[in-house]
Protein backbone atom coordinates (compact mmCIF):
# COMPACT_ATOMS: atom_id res chain seq x y z
CA UNK A 1 0.00 0.00 0.00
CA UNK A 2 1.87 2.98 -1.02
CA UNK A 3 2.31 5.84 1.59
CA UNK A 4 -0.01 9.12 1.18
CA UNK A 5 2.65 11.50 -0.88
CA UNK A 6 1.20 14.33 2.04
CA UNK A 7 3.11 12.31 4.36
CA UNK A 8 6.52 11.81 2.35
CA UNK A 9 6.26 15.72 2.02
CA UNK A 10 6.08 16.32 6.10
CA UNK A 11 8.82 13.56 6.10
CA UNK A 12 11.30 15.18 3.40
CA UNK A 13 11.12 18.51 5.40
CA UNK A 14 11.91 16.99 8.72
CA UNK A 15 14.13 14.10 8.10
CA UNK A 16 17.32 16.26 6.85
CA UNK A 17 19.67 13.91 5.10
CA UNK A 18 22.28 16.18 6.71
CA UNK A 19 21.41 15.24 9.83
CA UNK A 20 20.51 11.30 9.38
CA UNK A 21 23.90 10.43 7.98
CA UNK A 22 25.88 12.45 10.64
CA UNK A 23 24.61 9.83 12.98
CA UNK A 24 26.51 7.05 11.26
CA UNK A 25 29.26 8.91 9.51
CA UNK A 26 31.81 11.98 10.16
CA UNK A 27 32.28 14.69 7.71
CA UNK A 28 33.44 17.57 6.30
CA UNK A 29 31.99 20.23 3.82
CA UNK A 30 33.06 20.68 0.24
CA UNK A 31 31.48 23.70 -1.33
CA UNK A 32 27.98 22.93 -1.28
CA UNK A 33 28.16 19.43 -1.11
CA UNK A 34 29.21 17.14 1.66
CA UNK A 35 32.32 15.09 1.35
CA UNK A 36 33.01 11.26 3.53
CA UNK A 37 34.37 8.14 4.05
CA UNK A 38 31.74 5.87 2.75
CA UNK A 39 29.86 3.71 5.21
CA UNK A 40 29.12 1.24 3.12
CA UNK A 41 32.99 0.33 1.80
CA UNK A 42 36.49 0.67 2.92
CA UNK A 43 38.29 3.37 1.57
CA UNK A 44 41.10 5.48 2.23
CA UNK A 45 40.27 8.75 0.38
CA UNK A 46 36.78 9.96 1.10
CA UNK A 47 34.11 9.24 -2.17
CA UNK A 48 31.18 9.32 -0.34
CA UNK A 49 29.19 12.72 -1.22
CA UNK A 50 25.81 13.72 0.10
CA UNK A 51 23.69 16.23 -1.80
CA UNK A 52 21.58 18.72 0.75
CA UNK A 53 19.97 20.14 -2.42
CA UNK A 54 18.58 17.04 -4.25
CA UNK A 55 18.66 15.42 -0.36
CA UNK A 56 20.22 12.19 -2.20
CA UNK A 57 23.80 10.79 -1.50
CA UNK A 58 26.53 9.18 -3.67
CA UNK A 59 29.69 7.42 -3.65
CA UNK A 60 32.28 7.20 -6.51
CA UNK A 61 33.78 4.49 -4.96
CA UNK A 62 31.13 1.51 -4.99
CA UNK A 63 28.00 2.85 -6.19
CA UNK A 64 25.66 3.26 -3.19
CA UNK A 65 23.24 5.96 -3.85
CA UNK A 66 19.86 7.10 -3.09
CA UNK A 67 18.32 9.13 -0.73
CA UNK A 68 17.64 9.79 2.89
CA UNK A 69 14.85 6.55 3.40
CA UNK A 70 17.45 4.35 1.00
CA UNK A 71 20.10 5.35 2.85
CA UNK A 72 18.41 4.23 6.15
CA UNK A 73 17.53 0.83 4.33
CA UNK A 74 20.89 0.06 3.09
CA UNK A 75 22.86 0.94 6.78
CA UNK A 76 20.35 -0.42 9.06
CA UNK A 77 19.42 -3.57 6.18
CA UNK A 78 15.90 -2.84 6.55
CA UNK A 79 12.69 -2.29 4.16
CA UNK A 80 11.25 0.21 2.39
CA UNK A 81 8.38 0.71 5.00
CA UNK A 82 10.78 -0.25 8.09
CA UNK A 83 12.97 2.23 6.73
CA UNK A 84 10.21 4.86 6.63
CA UNK A 85 8.71 3.96 10.53
CA UNK A 86 12.27 4.02 12.21
CA UNK A 87 12.70 7.74 10.51
CA UNK A 88 9.27 8.76 10.84
CA UNK A 89 10.07 7.75 14.70
CA UNK A 90 13.10 9.67 14.94
CA UNK A 91 11.22 12.54 13.88
CA UNK A 92 8.13 12.09 15.87
CA UNK A 93 5.92 12.01 12.82
CA UNK A 94 3.01 8.90 12.82
CA UNK A 95 2.91 6.70 9.87
CA UNK A 96 -0.27 6.40 8.17
CA UNK A 97 -2.74 3.95 9.56
CA UNK A 98 -2.70 0.54 7.12
CA UNK A 99 1.29 1.22 6.15
CA UNK A 100 2.26 -2.22 7.95
CA UNK A 101 0.37 -4.49 5.76
CA UNK A 102 2.95 -5.25 3.53
CA UNK A 103 3.93 -9.19 3.80
CA UNK A 104 7.43 -9.35 3.96
CA UNK A 105 7.74 -6.22 6.42
CA UNK A 106 4.89 -7.92 8.83
CA UNK A 107 6.54 -11.11 8.87
CA UNK A 108 9.63 -9.36 9.67
CA UNK A 109 8.02 -7.83 12.72
CA UNK A 110 6.77 -11.00 13.91
CA UNK A 111 9.87 -12.51 13.51
CA UNK A 112 11.13 -10.20 16.31
CA UNK A 113 8.24 -10.42 18.46
CA UNK A 114 8.50 -14.60 18.77
CA UNK A 115 12.52 -13.89 19.67
CA UNK A 116 11.13 -11.62 22.03
CA UNK A 117 8.75 -14.01 23.42
CA UNK A 118 11.46 -17.10 23.36
CA UNK A 119 14.23 -15.22 25.12
CA UNK A 120 11.20 -14.77 27.92
CA UNK A 121 10.28 -17.93 28.05
CA UNK A 122 13.87 -19.25 28.30
CA UNK A 123 14.68 -16.98 30.84
CA UNK A 124 11.88 -17.91 33.24
CA UNK A 125 12.90 -21.67 32.28
CA UNK A 126 16.21 -20.91 34.06
CA UNK A 127 14.29 -19.95 37.29
CA UNK A 128 12.12 -22.77 37.35
CA UNK A 129 12.65 -26.62 38.67
CA UNK A 130 13.98 -27.88 34.62
CA UNK A 131 16.37 -25.43 34.50
CA UNK A 132 18.22 -26.17 37.80
CA UNK A 133 21.01 -27.76 36.09
CA UNK A 134 22.04 -24.60 33.54
CA UNK A 135 21.37 -22.08 36.25
CA UNK A 136 23.99 -23.92 38.09
CA UNK A 137 26.49 -24.64 34.96
CA UNK A 138 26.49 -20.91 34.70
CA UNK A 139 27.01 -20.17 38.52
CA UNK A 140 29.73 -22.19 38.55
CA UNK A 141 31.08 -20.73 35.10
CA UNK A 142 30.85 -17.40 37.47
CA UNK A 143 28.07 -16.05 36.52
CA UNK A 144 26.38 -13.59 38.59
CA UNK A 145 22.54 -13.11 38.99
CA UNK A 146 23.13 -9.73 38.02
CA UNK A 147 24.61 -10.43 34.15
CA UNK A 148 22.51 -13.47 33.42
CA UNK A 149 19.35 -11.15 33.82
CA UNK A 150 21.35 -8.10 31.79
CA UNK A 151 22.41 -10.41 29.14
CA UNK A 152 19.28 -12.09 29.22
CA UNK A 153 20.55 -15.49 29.54
CA UNK A 154 18.15 -18.61 29.71
CA UNK A 155 17.36 -22.31 29.11
CA UNK A 156 15.95 -24.37 26.46
CA UNK A 157 14.26 -27.19 27.74
CA UNK A 158 15.13 -30.86 27.02
CA UNK A 159 11.86 -31.31 25.25
CA UNK A 160 11.24 -30.94 21.50
CA UNK A 161 7.98 -29.41 21.82
CA UNK A 162 8.70 -26.76 24.82
CA UNK A 163 9.27 -23.10 22.94
CA UNK A 164 6.90 -24.43 20.31
CA UNK A 165 3.95 -24.93 22.23
CA UNK A 166 4.79 -21.44 24.42
CA UNK A 167 4.61 -19.54 21.54
CA UNK A 168 1.68 -20.86 19.95
CA UNK A 169 -0.02 -20.33 23.32
CA UNK A 170 1.04 -16.97 22.34
CA UNK A 171 -0.88 -16.41 18.96
CA UNK A 172 2.29 -17.23 16.58
CA UNK A 173 1.78 -19.28 13.66
CA UNK A 174 4.32 -22.47 12.42
CA UNK A 175 5.04 -20.24 9.41
CA UNK A 176 6.46 -17.60 11.52
CA UNK A 177 8.23 -19.71 14.19
CA UNK A 178 9.61 -21.57 11.78
CA UNK A 179 10.55 -18.50 9.49
CA UNK A 180 12.16 -17.20 13.05
CA UNK A 181 14.57 -20.28 12.97
CA UNK A 182 12.85 -20.55 16.16
CA UNK A 183 11.76 -24.30 15.19
CA UNK A 184 11.98 -26.90 11.96
CA UNK A 185 9.67 -28.52 10.00
CA UNK A 186 9.76 -32.47 10.68
CA UNK A 187 9.15 -35.12 8.26
CA UNK A 188 5.39 -35.37 9.72
CA UNK A 189 5.13 -31.99 9.12
CA UNK A 190 5.26 -30.65 12.71
CA UNK A 191 7.57 -28.44 13.62
CA UNK A 192 9.42 -28.66 16.86
CA UNK A 193 11.92 -26.96 18.73
CA UNK A 194 15.21 -26.24 17.23
CA UNK A 195 16.93 -25.61 20.54
CA UNK A 196 16.57 -28.10 23.20
CA UNK A 197 18.91 -28.93 26.26
CA UNK A 198 21.25 -25.83 25.95
CA UNK A 199 22.17 -22.10 27.31
CA UNK A 200 20.68 -20.25 25.60
CA UNK A 201 22.00 -16.76 24.19
CA UNK A 202 20.22 -13.77 22.99
CA UNK A 203 21.53 -11.86 20.38
CA UNK A 204 20.09 -7.93 20.56
CA UNK A 205 21.17 -6.16 17.81
CA UNK A 206 21.55 -1.63 18.07
CA UNK A 207 17.96 -1.11 18.15
CA UNK A 208 17.46 -3.64 21.55
CA UNK A 209 15.65 -6.15 19.17
CA UNK A 210 16.41 -10.05 19.60
CA UNK A 211 17.51 -11.24 16.09
CA UNK A 212 18.77 -14.72 17.32
CA UNK A 213 20.28 -16.92 19.58
CA UNK A 214 23.24 -19.14 20.05
CA UNK A 215 22.83 -22.29 22.48
CA UNK A 216 25.54 -23.66 24.15
CA UNK A 217 25.45 -27.21 25.51
CA UNK A 218 26.31 -27.81 29.08
CA UNK A 219 28.37 -31.40 28.31
CA UNK A 220 30.55 -32.82 25.59
CA UNK A 221 28.24 -32.95 23.02
CA UNK A 222 28.91 -31.35 19.62
CA UNK A 223 27.77 -28.38 18.54
CA UNK A 224 29.42 -27.07 21.31
CA UNK A 225 27.68 -23.90 19.95
CA UNK A 226 24.49 -23.73 18.18
CA UNK A 227 23.50 -20.58 16.69
CA UNK A 228 20.60 -19.28 14.46
CA UNK A 229 20.77 -19.66 10.74
CA UNK A 230 20.07 -16.29 8.76
CA UNK A 231 16.65 -14.96 8.62
CA UNK A 232 14.69 -12.30 7.57
CA UNK A 233 15.93 -10.68 10.38
CA UNK A 234 19.70 -11.82 11.24
CA UNK A 235 22.64 -11.74 9.00
CA UNK A 236 25.28 -13.81 10.93
CA UNK A 237 28.22 -11.73 8.96
CA UNK A 238 26.47 -8.77 9.84
CA UNK A 239 26.34 -8.64 13.33
CA UNK A 240 28.24 -8.02 16.18
CA UNK A 241 27.59 -10.00 20.18
CA UNK A 242 26.91 -7.11 22.52
CA UNK A 243 27.58 -4.20 20.33
CA UNK A 244 24.13 -3.11 21.60
CA UNK A 245 25.75 -2.69 25.29
CA UNK A 246 29.58 -1.76 24.04
CA UNK A 247 27.96 0.93 22.03
CA UNK A 248 27.22 2.93 25.40
CA UNK A 249 30.65 2.60 26.47
CA UNK A 250 32.26 5.43 27.26
CA UNK A 251 36.06 4.07 26.38
CA UNK A 252 37.47 5.11 23.13
CA UNK A 253 38.17 1.39 21.72
CA UNK A 254 36.16 -1.76 21.80
CA UNK A 255 37.34 -5.12 22.44
CA UNK A 256 37.15 -8.06 20.02
CA UNK A 257 36.99 -11.17 21.42
CA UNK A 258 36.59 -14.18 20.07
CA UNK A 259 33.19 -15.96 22.73
CA UNK A 260 29.84 -15.17 23.99
CA UNK A 261 31.62 -16.09 27.41
CA UNK A 262 34.77 -14.22 26.58
CA UNK A 263 32.30 -10.87 25.93
CA UNK A 264 29.80 -11.80 29.05
CA UNK A 265 32.91 -12.34 31.62
CA UNK A 266 34.71 -9.20 30.01
CA UNK A 267 31.37 -7.29 30.93
CA UNK A 268 30.82 -8.91 34.25
CA UNK A 269 34.61 -7.81 35.51
CA UNK A 270 33.82 -4.05 34.15
CA UNK A 271 34.90 -4.00 30.56
CA UNK A 272 31.80 -3.38 29.04
CA UNK A 273 33.40 -2.69 25.54
CA UNK A 274 33.84 -6.20 24.61
CA UNK A 275 32.33 -7.93 22.14
CA UNK A 276 32.70 -10.83 19.72
CA UNK A 277 31.93 -11.73 16.03
CA UNK A 278 29.53 -14.89 16.17
CA UNK A 279 31.80 -17.75 15.20
CA UNK A 280 32.82 -16.41 12.05
CA UNK A 281 35.60 -14.60 10.85
CA UNK A 282 35.62 -11.11 10.86
CA UNK A 283 33.83 -9.49 7.74
CA UNK A 284 34.19 -5.91 6.24
CA UNK A 285 30.82 -5.36 7.41
CA UNK A 286 31.84 -6.03 11.04
CA UNK A 287 34.40 -3.89 10.60
CA UNK A 288 32.59 -0.93 9.26
CA UNK A 289 30.12 -1.26 11.89
CA UNK A 290 32.49 -1.12 14.53
CA UNK A 291 34.23 2.05 12.98
CA UNK A 292 30.98 3.69 13.51
CA UNK A 293 30.99 4.16 17.04
CA UNK A 294 35.38 3.38 17.59
CA UNK A 295 38.67 4.38 15.88
CA UNK A 296 40.27 2.05 18.36
CA UNK A 297 40.02 -1.88 18.71
CA UNK A 298 41.67 -4.33 21.05
CA UNK A 299 41.75 -7.57 19.19
CA UNK A 300 42.13 -10.31 21.92
CA UNK A 301 41.47 -13.56 20.24
CA UNK A 302 42.41 -16.82 21.72
CA UNK A 303 45.96 -18.03 21.49
CA UNK A 304 45.54 -21.46 19.61
CA UNK A 305 46.35 -21.52 15.93
CA UNK A 306 43.11 -21.03 14.65
CA UNK A 307 43.34 -17.52 17.19
CA UNK A 308 46.03 -16.08 16.24
CA UNK A 309 45.27 -17.30 12.01
CA UNK A 310 42.00 -15.68 12.91
CA UNK A 311 43.19 -12.49 14.02
CA UNK A 312 46.05 -11.79 11.81
CA UNK A 313 42.80 -12.09 9.14
CA UNK A 314 41.38 -9.34 11.31
CA UNK A 315 43.87 -7.73 11.53
CA UNK A 316 44.00 -6.90 7.36
CA UNK A 317 40.59 -5.89 7.16
CA UNK A 318 40.30 -3.36 10.72
CA UNK A 319 43.47 -1.66 9.10
CA UNK A 320 41.38 -1.21 5.81
CA UNK A 321 38.74 -0.20 7.54
CA UNK A 322 40.90 2.74 9.01
CA UNK A 323 40.72 1.40 12.35
CA UNK A 324 43.76 1.56 14.66
CA UNK A 325 44.40 -2.15 16.26
CA UNK A 326 46.10 -3.34 19.08
CA UNK A 327 46.84 -6.76 19.94
CA UNK A 328 46.27 -8.23 23.49
CA UNK A 329 47.48 -11.90 24.16
CA UNK A 330 46.43 -13.69 27.23
CA UNK A 331 48.88 -15.88 28.90
CA UNK A 332 49.13 -19.48 28.92
CA UNK A 333 46.71 -19.84 26.32
CA UNK A 334 43.90 -19.53 28.51
CA UNK A 335 40.87 -17.54 26.68
CA UNK A 336 39.53 -14.12 28.44
CA UNK A 337 37.00 -15.89 29.98
CA UNK A 338 39.15 -18.43 31.58
CA UNK A 339 42.21 -15.86 32.56
CA UNK A 340 39.53 -14.05 34.53
CA UNK A 341 38.10 -16.71 36.15
CA UNK A 342 41.78 -18.28 37.01
CA UNK A 343 42.95 -14.97 38.84
CA UNK A 344 39.53 -14.78 40.81
CA UNK A 345 39.14 -11.89 42.79
CA UNK A 346 42.49 -10.04 40.89
CA UNK A 347 40.47 -11.26 37.30
CA UNK A 348 39.54 -7.86 36.53
CA UNK A 349 42.66 -5.70 37.88
CA UNK A 350 45.12 -8.30 35.74
CA UNK A 351 43.27 -8.21 32.72
CA UNK A 352 43.52 -4.32 33.01
CA UNK A 353 47.02 -4.71 32.97
CA UNK A 354 46.84 -7.10 29.87
CA UNK A 355 45.36 -4.09 28.30
CA UNK A 356 47.40 -0.93 29.15
CA UNK A 357 50.13 -3.47 27.99
CA UNK A 358 48.46 -4.27 24.76
CA UNK A 359 50.99 -3.87 22.09
CA UNK A 360 49.81 -2.20 18.54
CA UNK A 361 49.47 -4.77 15.81
CA UNK A 362 52.63 -3.76 13.84
CA UNK A 363 54.82 -4.35 16.97
CA UNK A 364 52.28 -8.00 17.35
CA UNK A 365 53.15 -8.88 13.32
CA UNK A 366 56.97 -7.70 13.29
CA UNK A 367 57.15 -9.85 16.47
CA UNK A 368 55.56 -12.87 14.34
CA UNK A 369 58.06 -12.25 11.52
CA UNK A 370 60.79 -12.47 13.97
CA UNK A 371 60.02 -15.92 15.57
CA UNK A 372 60.74 -17.67 11.99
CA UNK A 373 64.50 -16.02 11.79
CA UNK A 374 67.40 -16.76 13.51
CA UNK A 375 68.86 -13.39 14.74
CA UNK A 376 72.04 -14.70 14.78
CA UNK A 377 72.36 -15.80 11.25
CA UNK A 378 73.46 -12.82 8.64
CA UNK A 379 70.90 -14.15 5.83
CA UNK A 380 68.12 -14.56 8.31
CA UNK A 381 68.84 -10.63 9.44
CA UNK A 382 68.34 -10.13 6.22
CA UNK A 383 65.11 -11.79 5.52
CA UNK A 384 63.80 -9.78 8.56
CA UNK A 385 64.59 -6.85 7.62
CA UNK A 386 63.17 -7.19 3.80
CA UNK A 387 59.87 -8.66 5.49
CA UNK A 388 59.78 -6.09 8.24
CA UNK A 389 60.01 -3.28 5.07
CA UNK A 390 57.38 -5.08 3.42
CA UNK A 391 55.13 -4.87 6.32
CA UNK A 392 56.16 -0.85 6.98
CA UNK A 393 55.37 -0.32 3.65
CA UNK A 394 51.82 -1.05 3.57
CA UNK A 395 51.53 1.32 6.65
CA UNK A 396 49.60 4.62 5.65
CA UNK A 397 51.07 6.91 8.39
CA UNK A 398 54.54 8.13 7.46
CA UNK A 399 55.47 8.83 11.81
CA UNK A 400 54.22 5.18 12.11
CA UNK A 401 56.73 4.35 9.34
CA UNK A 402 59.39 5.97 10.89
CA UNK A 403 59.15 5.04 14.01
CA UNK A 404 59.59 1.03 12.91
CA UNK A 405 62.15 1.91 11.26
CA UNK A 406 64.21 3.24 13.85
CA UNK A 407 63.34 0.47 15.85
CA UNK A 408 64.10 -2.21 13.34
CA UNK A 409 67.59 -0.30 12.55
CA UNK A 410 68.51 -0.18 16.06
CA UNK A 411 67.73 -4.21 15.86
CA UNK A 412 69.47 -5.31 13.31
CA UNK A 413 71.83 -2.82 13.67
CA UNK A 414 71.92 -0.91 10.19
CA UNK A 415 71.63 2.87 9.57
CA UNK A 416 68.16 4.09 9.86
CA UNK A 417 67.97 5.36 6.10
CA UNK A 418 68.55 2.42 4.73
CA UNK A 419 65.48 1.10 6.04
CA UNK A 420 63.81 4.17 5.06
CA UNK A 421 64.96 4.08 1.88
CA UNK A 422 63.87 0.73 1.04
CA UNK A 423 60.35 0.93 2.87
CA UNK A 424 60.04 4.30 0.66
CA UNK A 425 60.77 2.61 -2.66
CA UNK A 426 58.22 -0.48 -1.59
CA UNK A 427 55.64 2.50 -0.70
CA UNK A 428 55.78 4.04 -4.22
CA UNK A 429 55.40 0.52 -5.90
CA UNK A 430 52.20 -0.32 -3.55
CA UNK A 431 50.76 3.33 -3.76
CA UNK A 432 50.90 3.01 -7.93
CA UNK A 433 49.67 -0.02 -8.09
CA UNK A 434 46.59 0.99 -5.09
CA UNK A 435 45.69 3.62 -6.96
CA UNK A 436 45.64 2.18 -10.53
CA UNK A 437 44.02 -0.67 -9.52
CA UNK A 438 41.05 1.61 -7.38
CA UNK A 439 40.69 4.08 -10.41
CA UNK A 440 40.08 0.36 -12.56
CA UNK A 441 37.85 -1.38 -9.81
CA UNK A 442 35.73 2.37 -9.99
CA UNK A 443 36.21 2.43 -13.74
CA UNK A 444 34.63 -1.87 -14.03
CA UNK A 445 32.05 -0.84 -11.33
CA UNK A 446 30.84 2.19 -12.71
CA UNK A 447 29.76 0.66 -16.07
CA UNK A 448 29.04 -2.88 -14.72
CA UNK A 449 26.41 -1.71 -12.07
CA UNK A 450 24.70 0.55 -14.58
CA UNK A 451 24.29 -2.04 -17.24
CA UNK A 452 22.69 -4.23 -14.70
CA UNK A 453 20.01 -1.59 -14.32
CA UNK A 454 20.13 -0.14 -17.65
CA UNK A 455 21.57 -3.35 -20.22
CA UNK A 456 20.74 -1.02 -23.23
CA UNK A 457 23.43 1.81 -21.90
CA UNK A 458 25.97 0.01 -23.79
CA UNK A 459 24.60 -0.41 -26.56
CA UNK A 460 23.31 3.23 -26.81
CA UNK A 461 25.87 5.01 -24.71
CA UNK A 462 25.63 8.70 -26.36
CA UNK A 463 21.60 8.73 -26.25
CA UNK A 464 21.67 6.88 -22.74
CA UNK A 465 24.31 9.64 -21.49
CA UNK A 466 22.02 12.46 -22.85
CA UNK A 467 18.44 10.92 -21.23
CA UNK A 468 20.14 10.91 -17.93
CA UNK A 469 21.36 14.54 -17.63
CA UNK A 470 17.43 15.64 -18.70
CA UNK A 471 16.42 13.41 -15.95
CA UNK A 472 18.89 15.32 -13.68
CA UNK A 473 18.43 18.63 -14.93
CA UNK A 474 14.52 18.09 -14.64
CA UNK A 475 15.28 17.63 -10.75
CA UNK A 476 17.21 20.56 -10.62
CA UNK A 477 15.26 22.91 -12.37
CA UNK A 478 11.48 21.16 -12.18
CA UNK A 479 9.84 24.55 -13.09
CA UNK A 480 11.00 23.94 -16.92
CA UNK A 481 9.22 20.70 -17.07
CA UNK A 482 6.73 21.49 -19.42
CA UNK A 483 9.18 23.26 -21.80
CA UNK A 484 11.24 20.08 -21.37
CA UNK A 485 7.95 17.52 -22.31
CA UNK A 486 7.03 19.75 -25.56
CA UNK A 487 10.50 19.10 -26.98
CA UNK A 488 11.34 15.52 -26.12
CA UNK A 489 8.26 13.81 -25.24
CA UNK A 490 9.15 10.24 -23.32
CA UNK A 491 9.08 7.94 -26.30
CA UNK A 492 12.12 9.59 -27.63
CA UNK A 493 13.58 8.60 -24.99
CA UNK A 494 15.55 5.51 -26.21
CA UNK A 495 16.75 3.33 -23.07
CA UNK A 496 13.46 1.55 -20.99
CA UNK A 497 14.81 2.14 -17.76
CA UNK A 498 15.32 5.71 -18.27
CA UNK A 499 12.50 5.86 -20.24
CA UNK A 500 10.93 4.72 -16.74
CA UNK A 501 12.21 7.35 -14.85
CA UNK A 502 11.21 10.66 -17.15
CA UNK A 503 8.09 8.92 -17.18
CA UNK A 504 7.85 9.22 -13.59
CA UNK A 505 9.13 12.45 -12.99
CA UNK A 506 7.75 14.30 -15.53
CA UNK A 507 4.21 12.97 -14.99
CA UNK A 508 4.78 13.89 -11.01
CA UNK A 509 5.97 17.59 -12.27
CA UNK A 510 3.24 17.95 -14.39
CA UNK A 511 0.78 17.16 -11.78
CA UNK A 512 2.26 19.05 -9.17
CA UNK A 513 3.86 16.99 -7.39
CA UNK A 514 7.18 16.66 -5.96
CA UNK A 515 9.80 14.54 -8.14
CA UNK A 516 13.06 14.67 -5.73
CA UNK A 517 14.33 11.54 -5.17
CA UNK A 518 12.86 10.98 -1.84
CA UNK A 519 9.56 11.64 -3.68
CA UNK A 520 10.12 8.95 -6.38
CA UNK A 521 12.01 6.09 -4.36
CA UNK A 522 9.20 3.99 -3.60
CA UNK A 523 8.71 3.23 -7.26
CA UNK A 524 12.39 2.36 -7.41
CA UNK A 525 14.46 -1.02 -6.31
CA UNK A 526 17.33 0.02 -3.98
CA UNK A 527 19.76 -0.18 -6.51
CA UNK A 528 17.58 1.87 -9.01
CA UNK A 529 17.39 4.55 -6.19
CA UNK A 530 21.28 4.09 -6.40
CA UNK A 531 21.42 4.84 -10.32
CA UNK A 532 19.22 7.99 -9.88
CA UNK A 533 21.72 9.25 -7.79
CA UNK A 534 24.51 8.60 -9.83
CA UNK A 535 22.78 10.69 -12.36
CA UNK A 536 22.59 13.57 -9.84
CA UNK A 537 26.15 13.06 -9.05
CA UNK A 538 27.07 13.23 -12.44
CA UNK A 539 25.09 15.68 -13.89
CA UNK A 540 24.77 17.96 -11.29
CA UNK A 541 26.58 20.98 -13.11
CA UNK A 542 26.87 19.67 -16.89
CA UNK A 543 22.85 19.92 -17.66
CA UNK A 544 22.87 23.62 -14.99
CA UNK A 545 21.40 25.73 -18.14
CA UNK A 546 18.69 25.72 -20.71
CA UNK A 547 21.38 25.51 -23.45
CA UNK A 548 22.75 22.64 -22.33
CA UNK A 549 19.65 20.94 -21.59
CA UNK A 550 18.60 21.75 -25.36
CA UNK A 551 22.24 19.94 -26.81
CA UNK A 552 21.17 17.35 -24.60
CA UNK A 553 17.90 16.90 -26.37
CA UNK A 554 18.95 17.42 -30.04
CA UNK A 555 21.38 14.32 -29.27
CA UNK A 556 18.63 12.54 -28.20
CA UNK A 557 16.40 13.09 -30.83
CA UNK A 558 19.29 13.04 -33.47
CA UNK A 559 20.02 9.39 -31.61
CA UNK A 560 15.96 8.40 -32.36
CA UNK A 561 16.73 9.54 -36.31
CA UNK A 562 19.15 7.31 -36.75
CA UNK A 563 17.37 4.48 -34.71
CA UNK A 564 14.50 4.79 -37.19
CA UNK A 565 16.40 5.04 -40.15
CA UNK A 566 18.27 2.00 -39.43
CA UNK A 567 14.40 0.18 -38.65
CA UNK A 568 13.65 2.24 -42.15
CA UNK A 569 16.71 0.23 -43.52
CA UNK A 570 15.89 -2.95 -42.32
CA UNK A 571 12.12 -2.61 -43.35
CA UNK A 572 13.23 -2.45 -46.61
CA UNK A 573 15.55 -4.91 -46.87
CA UNK A 574 12.93 -7.44 -45.28
CA UNK A 575 10.79 -6.12 -47.76
CA UNK A 576 13.05 -7.04 -51.02
CA UNK A 577 13.64 -10.31 -49.90
CA UNK A 578 10.05 -10.77 -48.95
CA UNK A 579 9.38 -9.46 -52.60
CA UNK A 580 12.23 -12.18 -54.19
CA UNK A 581 10.36 -14.73 -52.08
CA UNK A 582 7.14 -14.44 -53.78
CA UNK A 583 8.77 -13.74 -56.90
CA UNK A 584 10.66 -17.43 -57.10
CA UNK A 585 7.18 -18.90 -55.79
CA UNK A 586 5.53 -17.02 -58.98
CA UNK A 587 7.62 -18.84 -61.48
CA UNK A 588 7.91 -22.06 -60.06
N1 LIG B 1 31.17 -21.10 17.99
C1 LIG B 1 30.05 -21.49 17.27
N2 LIG B 1 29.80 -22.79 17.00
C2 LIG B 1 30.64 -23.77 17.48
C3 LIG B 1 31.77 -23.40 18.20
C4 LIG B 1 32.02 -22.05 18.45
O1 LIG B 1 29.29 -20.64 16.84
N3 LIG B 1 30.35 -25.04 17.22
C5 LIG B 1 31.40 -19.68 18.25
C6 LIG B 1 30.73 -19.21 19.52
O2 LIG B 1 30.29 -17.87 19.32
C7 LIG B 1 31.85 -19.27 20.51
C8 LIG B 1 33.03 -18.85 19.68
O3 LIG B 1 32.78 -19.42 18.41
O4 LIG B 1 31.61 -18.41 21.59
C9 LIG B 1 34.36 -19.30 20.20
O5 LIG B 1 34.41 -20.71 20.27
P1 LIG B 1 35.25 -21.50 21.36
O6 LIG B 1 36.53 -20.79 21.61
O7 LIG B 1 35.26 -22.93 20.96
O8 LIG B 1 34.30 -21.44 22.61
P2 LIG B 1 34.32 -20.51 23.88
O9 LIG B 1 33.85 -19.16 23.53
O10 LIG B 1 35.59 -20.62 24.63
O11 LIG B 1 33.15 -21.20 24.68
P3 LIG B 1 33.17 -21.88 26.08
O12 LIG B 1 34.00 -21.02 26.95
O13 LIG B 1 31.73 -21.90 26.44
O14 LIG B 1 33.72 -23.24 25.89
MN1 LIG C 1 35.96 -20.30 26.65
Amino acid sequence: MPLPDSFIQELKMRADIVDVVSDYVHFNRSGRNLVCLCPFHSEKTPSFRIYPETGSFYCFGCGAGGEVITFIRKIENLDYIEAVKLLADRVGLPMPENSYDDGIAKLRTRIFEANREAARFFYAQLYSEVGKSALNYLRNRGLSEHTIKHFGLGYSPNNRYALVDYLKSKGFNDHEIVSANLAYQNKNGKISDRFYDRVMFPIIDLRGNVIAFGGRIMGDAKPKYLNTSDTLVFKKSDNIFSLNFAKNSDKKHLILAEGYMDVIALHQAGFTEAVATLGTALTSEQAMLMKRYVDELVVCYDADEAGQKAAQRAIGLLRQAGINIKILTVPDGKDPDEFIKKHGENGAARFKQLLENSGNDVEYRLQKIKQTCDMNSPSDRVKYLTEAAKLLATLDSKIEQEVYALKLSEEVNVQKEIVIQQVNKLSRRKNNEYQKRQFREIQDNMSARSDKINPQKSGKLRAAKAEEAIIAYLVYNPDMVRIITEMLPPEKIITDFNRRVYVCITTRLLNGLGAMPIDIASEFSPDENASIAAMLAIYQREAATIEAAEEYIKTILSENDKLNMSNNEKTKQEDILEYMKKLKEIKK
